[in-house]
This record gives C-alpha cells, sequence and structure tokens, in this order.
C-alpha cells in the first residue's frame, strides 16, 4: 500500500481527511470536483486490476468547492463487488488504500431496493445499521494487527454522529432523509420476493449487493463511516414490477442532483469536525 500512496502523492498535492465510495448513477460527482487528478485503478498498485470483468473504474483527488470553504477528497468512482469475481479483500482494497493515505472518514454511496415501502422510489436513506449476508467477510485470514484488531467491535460500524450531521444538513436543504438498516447480499440476481419478507423480518429496511464488506474493513481500522443509500426501486415482489438494471439507473440519475446536493453541503461539515 505504501507503494500506492507514494504513487497518489507524486501526482496530486492534495491531501484528502475524507474518501468517498460513488455507488451507480454517482460518478457526475467526481466530474465535479476541482484540481482533480484521475487515477485509474489499474495504474494504482494494491488495486485489482479489471482484466475481464469490465471497467472498473478511477480513483479521483479533487477539491470540492473552489474559495476558503474547500474541501479535498478522495473518491472512488467505481467500486469492486463481488459478484463480479472479485475476492472480498480485493473489494475491501480501496478502503484500505483511503486508510493509507491518512483518511479516517468514510463516506459510502449506493443504490438499494427499498424494503420499507414508506420510502417510495428515489429516496435517500442514512445508513444505520448493517446485516452482511454476502457469506464472507475481508477480515478472514490472518489478521494485520497494524490494521485492526481479530475481532473488530461493530457496534457503531455507521457513525452516530456523522449521521446526525448528515440528517440536520438534510433538513436544512428541505431534503427529506430517511434512516435504515441495509442489509447486502452476494448478488448478481435481484432477490426473490420470499427473500425479501425473509430480510423484512430480520430486521432490514434496503437491500443491496454492496458496502457492508468495505464498512466491515473501515470499521476494523477505526474509520467512521457515513453510508448514503439512494432508493431505486422498491424491492422484489413490493410492487407488483419486475426488477430492471436499466431502470434502477434512470433513477438513480434521476435522484443524483439531490444526491450531489446533500453530499457538497454535508462533506465540508465532515472536514471541519
Ligand atoms: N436489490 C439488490 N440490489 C439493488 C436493488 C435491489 O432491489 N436495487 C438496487 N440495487
Amino acid at each position: 500500500m505504501q507503494e500506492a500512496v507514494k504513487l497518489i502523492q507524486s501526482r496530486s498535492p492534495l491531501r484528502p481527511k475524507i474518501g468517498l465510495v460513488l455507488g451507480s448513477g454517482l460518478g457526475a460527482f467526481a466530474q465535479s470536483l476541482e484540481r482533480a487528478t484521475r487515477i485509474p485503478y489499474r495504474d494504482i498498485p494494491g488495486l485489482p486490476t479489471s482484466t475481464a470483468i469490465g471497467h472498473a473504474g478511477e480513483l479521483v483527488l479533487g477539491s470540492l468547492g473552489t474559495n476558503g470553504q474547500a474541501v479535498d477528497l478522495a473518491v472512488m468512482s467505481g467500486r469492486f463487488h463481488l459478484y463480479e469475481g472479485y475476492t472480498p479483500q480485493q473489494v475491501v482494497a480501496g478502503i484500505r488504500l483511503f486508510k493509507a493515505m491518512g483518511i479516517n472518514r468514510l463516506v459510502l454511496t449506493n443504490a438499494a431496493g427499498g424494503i420499507d415501502v414508506s420510502y417510495g422510489r428515489g429516496a435517500l436513506v442514512l445508513i444505520s445499521d448493517q446485516i452482511n449476508l454476502q457469506g464472507v467477510n475481508p477480515l478472514c485470514g490472518p489478521n494485520d494487527n497494524a490494521l485492526g484488531p481479530r475481532f473488530p467491535d461493530m457496534t457503531e460500524a455507521y457513525s452516530i454522529r456523522l449521521r446526525a450531521i448528515a440528517a440536520s444538513t438534510g433538513a436544512e436543504l428541505g431534503i427529506t432523509l430517511r434512516e435504515g438498516v441495509y442489509a447486502g447480499l452476494l448478488g448478481p440476481c435481484y432477490e426473490t420476493p420470499a427473500e425479501i419478507r425473509f430480510l423484512k423480518t430480520i430486521g432490514a429496511d434496503l437491500v443491496g449487493m454492496s458496502t457492508v464488506a468495505e464498512a466491515i474493513a473501515a470499521s476494523h481500522m477505526k474509520m467512521e463511516v457515513l453510508g448514503i443509500s439512494c432508493v431505486t426501486n422498491l424491492a422484489a415482489g413490493l410492487s407488483g414490477e419486475k426488477l430492471d438494471q436499466d431502470e434502477v439507473l434512470e433513477i438513480g440519475r434521476q435522484v443524483s442532483g439531490t444526491f450531489l446536493k446533500l453530499l457538497s453541503a454535508v462533506l465540508p461539515r465532515l472536514n471541519n469536525l
């Protein structure tokens, strides 16, 4: 990782304290940054190479806002999913890189299915907790004590104080933010209606195929995590309609303006803690 940090710091003068992972449909945020340096993942030692898996995205270092308020950010534009065939350790490599860069606050965003039917399509939801149903854990294998303990506490996987900041920022902007528990599944198929009923029973409000491994790796390293889901669809069996990836992406795009406005207001506040 030190090699990767050296490379990144040789390409950009910025030293961000906040890392951001952009979910489906939010790539535009990385385009809006000033003083931006974009580094394809394949150029970064320690990050998975994209080989046959398709385009894997890039790390963007950039600054949000140009005046005295500018916040430097490290942004993963594109993430690694287990369903693409990456190992759990590869999925969290970017998060460990963030930590090695000196980043201690992490914002994870994603598109999710809504299990709580009161959310409605397009709702933005602050993740209060998670259920890892991916069947694997990025901390399996020998523990690197330099990163964190063998048996890390997960009581506050998602920071209460960061969530409170996001909630009050949303309220000021007139953006309705809900809270909910995110269940992370392996994918890549969407869930069956029976699986959604099961998830509802065990206390999940949102369902998706990312985020949980990243939050585990971040907790392990004592990073503070804020998670925000964009509800792109009601989960399987709840709307009478079949799920369709194009529709998921379309709703993601429709909400992205509001999502970006929220992020632009929240990130400076996280920087000044
Ligand atoms: N299920 C799983 N992942 C998702 C969904 C869903 O309904 N919508 C967006 N990502």
